[in-house]
């Protein structure tokens, strides 16, 4: 077998050899391969490091393994089977007896499909999905798509696989439409936006789980026999479980071994799984959850899967987390926050909770603007009848009573003190004693004759309907266009139970969810638009919907409502593993925490903060004229480091889960002129032991300042960097070096 000729339809980032069979797709790191067998069948070849592009096809060893059927155009062929083929896009009922990629019921009520290759197009640029987030190219990117056709061999239902290239930024990215040109109905029960088979390897599944105030903890199991997955199904991507997965061969650290990243692009039911078959292969998928979906696409009619990406690293986990955290800033984000600095922020919540009046506001105003924060955020409570959780939601009408004053006079004072101003909305949910209920009962999601589910005492309006939609859209817009906003926090407080909508029929029930999503999406993209210079903050009682779909309308999300400093190292390394700093909301509270009960001091709750957007969410009243002070410091500190913060590369350095005393990170400049380390001690000992801690993503050869002393680039990154003995209980530093030139 010799190395691929081409001359065939090329473009940089995508190519088709001369046969017009075989699609290699590469990026800067990593190459993707599929081909078009002998039978029409598209296989899966290659996924993994970039070599010389070679048919990868050989990998794929056919062989009678007994009870896995063949095709009947394989003919006398027992080794032909897919139930042992690695493939792009496994059907259910075909004889693939392993999960599926997707499975239709015809108007037969028979949900045995067969998808063979029809057409490609390979297309300059990158795709992008209506009405869906999706990763786009910038014009110093060298980005392809490539759209395979498949056909089902008896109806007349297409398949069509889009596959988008960032070459640069190492990233590929996958969807699917589904479209029916039959001339009956078909119900889509099943679509993944993704599928990878593995030909060998052992792996993990690296995972994060969670729950609400503790979300995306790592988890680290064996890929076994079996199916392993994690997923949602609450109607929000969740507190409990990312969408962001990892499959890393057995022994990957973060500097060493081979690991595969997936983010899906959606913020409502999804599911992530593994599975480890008969013959050693590992077949991954990632989509939309199938237990609440199904679509009716009648005669005509498309359905658009929202969109996967995949990152593959051969040096170890960080590298997939660089190469999201890169891809994430500058091709998802948008809006004029993507590279602006983002205020330093005070948000009253933990400062007031429910109560508050304008007056106070003011006063908490002037005081954090003279330790020099930049915006304040007024939080829950300004409206409607809202003095607790249990009432109020859907209200969107200015309590004047409570503030003493318009919105508009509010902004003005806030503003008059030289601070932006911004504000909490829920939008998508709805308290039964409200207005916005009593007039209609049936905006919000419930079973016909049966009680809803209540949580946090609400109920979760029908996003599904576009008249729903606009009447909350048109109350925001009253309330923004009559005061100057600058910032609005999106929260989302509880999970969707009870989902039914009046506006569907009783066979369209299963597309509720989805157009959930859509007119969430829809709702976020027309602010955007009206609110250009706005920034929005995506929350869900803290991180419960942190993904990367809310990323493309949000460019932050607060990370957790758990603003304990110790329990954040666990939470932001485990965002940090696919979103970067940049995305993650995080406040200095007070101490004792509100959520524990821990003390912890001013200087440490601020380190990681910094690790975050940083800003504060306390009283200010409360805190003495030193603690001012640290606070202004902290934040003359956090602007000096702002783009080496925002914009560098981060390294987990030492783990919260492998190192009992200590967690480390680092920001190191892209051009390797300096770094910042973050370290905080999780553990006093007496007499304790000696740890040096290596630096990553520093020049070997140069010599780096840090206060007093100087140390040669090699010897940080091979010996490392002795850790500071602690003297208190999380006693923190933060480690400034800089290169000498
Ligand atoms: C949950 C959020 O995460 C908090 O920050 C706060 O905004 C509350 N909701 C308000 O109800």
């Amino acid at each position: 077998m010799s190395i691929l000729s081409f001359g065939g339809e090329q473009r940089m980032a995508i190519k088709k050899d001369t046969t017009g069979k075989l699609f290699t797709l590469l990026t800067n790191n990593s190459m993707y391969q599929m081909k078009v067998d002998d039978l029409g069948f598209l296989v899966h070849t290659w996924f993994g490091k970039r070599t010389p592009i070679f048919d990868y096809s050989y990998l794929n060893v056919g062989r009678d393994r007994g009870f896995s059927g063949n095709p009947y155009i394989a003919g006398d062929n027992r080794a032909y089977s897919l139930d042992t083929l690695p493939q792009e896009f496994p059907t259910y009922g075909n004889g693939d007896y392993r999960e599926s990629a997707v499975r239709i019921r015809y108007a037969s009520g028979a949900s045995s499909c067969e998808f063979r290759y029809e057409s490609a197009q390979i297309l300059e640029g990158k795709y992008s999905l209506p009405g869906l987030p999706a990763f786009y190219a910038l014009k110093e990117d060298t980005a392809d798509t490539l759209v395979i056709t498949l056909k089902d061999s008896t109806q007349n239902v297409y398949v069509h696989l889009y596959y988008g290239v960032l070459e640069e930024k190492d990233i590929i990215t996958r969807s699917v439409t589904v479209e029916n040109k039959g001339e009956s109905p078909i119900y889509l029960e099943r679509i993944m936006s993704t599928c990878t088979d593995f030909q060998f390897g052992d792996f993990d599944f690296i995972s994060f789980y969670g729950r609400h105030a503790m979300e995306r903890l790592l988890s680290r199991t064996q890929v076994h026999h079996g199916i392993q997955s994690v997923g949602s199904t609450r109607g929000a991507s969740s507190h409990h479980y990312n969408p962001f997965v990892m499959l890393a061969a057995q022994g990957t650290t973060e500097t060493r071994g081979e690991c595969y990243g997936f983010s899906f692009l959606y913020s409502g039911d999804f599911l992530a799984e593994a599975e480890k078959d008969q013959s050693g292969q590992t077949r991954f998928l990632m989509g939309i959850h199938p237990d609440n979906f199904c679509y009716k696409l009648d005669s005509g009619e498309a359905f658009h899967a929202p969109e996967a990406a995949m990152v593959y690293s051969a040096e170890g986990m960080e590298a997939v987390s660089h190469r999201f955290h890169r891809a994430i800033r500058n091709n998802l984000c948008r809006g004029e926050y993507k590279k602006a600095r983002r205020p330093v922020l005070i948000n009253n919540w933990e400062g007031t909770y429910f109560d508050f009046t304008g007056d106070k506001l003011v006063e908490m105003a002037e005081q954090a603007k003279d330790m020099g924060v930049e915006l304040f955020v007024m939080d829950d409570g300004w409206f409607g009848k809202r003095e607790s959780d249990n009432s109020g939601l859907g209200d969107w009408i200015v309590n004047e009573k409570k503030l003493g004053c318009t919105l508009k006079d509010l902004s003005a004072r806030i503003h008059a003190l030289g601070l932006k101003f911004g504000i909490w909305f829920e939008p998508e949910c709805i308290s039964e004693d409200s207005d916005l209920y009593r007039a209609h009962p049936d905006w919000a999601f419930k079973v016909p004759e049966k009680s809803p589910v209540r949580s946090r005492y609400q109920l979760v309006l029908d996003f599904s309907r576009k008249e729903v939609r606009d009447h909350i859209y048109n109350m925001m817009c009253n309330v923004l266009d009559n005061a100057q906003v600058e910032y609005l926090k999106w929260d989302f407080n509880r999970s969707i139970g009870d989902i039914f909508t009046t506006a569907l029929p009783a066979d369209r029930q299963g597309e509720t969810a989805h157009k959930y999503i859509l007119g969430l999406y829809e709702f976020l993209e027309n602010l955007n638009k009206r609110y250009p210079g706005m920034l929005i903050e995506g929350c869900s009682g803290g991180g419960g919907r942190f993904d990367a779909g809310m990323l493309y309308y949000t460019p932050q999300i607060w990370t957790s409502d758990d603003t304990d400093s110790i329990e954040r190292l666990k939470i932001q390394y485990g965002t940090s593993f696919c979103y970067p700093v940049s995305t993650m909301g995080a406040h200095v509270s007070a101490s004792p925490n509100h959520q524990t009960g821990r003390t912890a001091s001013l200087s440490t709750r601020a380190t990681v903060a910094m690790a975050g957007t940083f800003g504060y969410e306390l009283d200010p009243a409360k805190l003495t004229e030193e603690e001012k002070a640290e606070v202004r410091t902290q934040i003359e500190t956090f602007k000096k480091y702002y783009s080496l913060i925002q914009d560098g590369t981060y390294y987990r350095l030492a783990s919260p889960y492998e190192n009992e005393e200590y967690t480390v990170w680092e920001f190191a400049a892209e051009d390797k002129s300096e770094a910042l380390l973050g370290i905080v001690s999780t553990k006093l000992t007496a007499n304790n032991l000696f740890t040096c801690i290596r630096l990553r993503g520093l020049d070997p050869n140069a010599m780096y300042r840090m206060g007093d002393k100087t140390y040669l680039g090699a010897a940080l990154m091979e010996a490392g960097l002795p850790m500071p003995v602690p003297e208190t209980e999380y006693q923190s530093w933060n480690l400034h070096l800089v290169k000498e030139s």
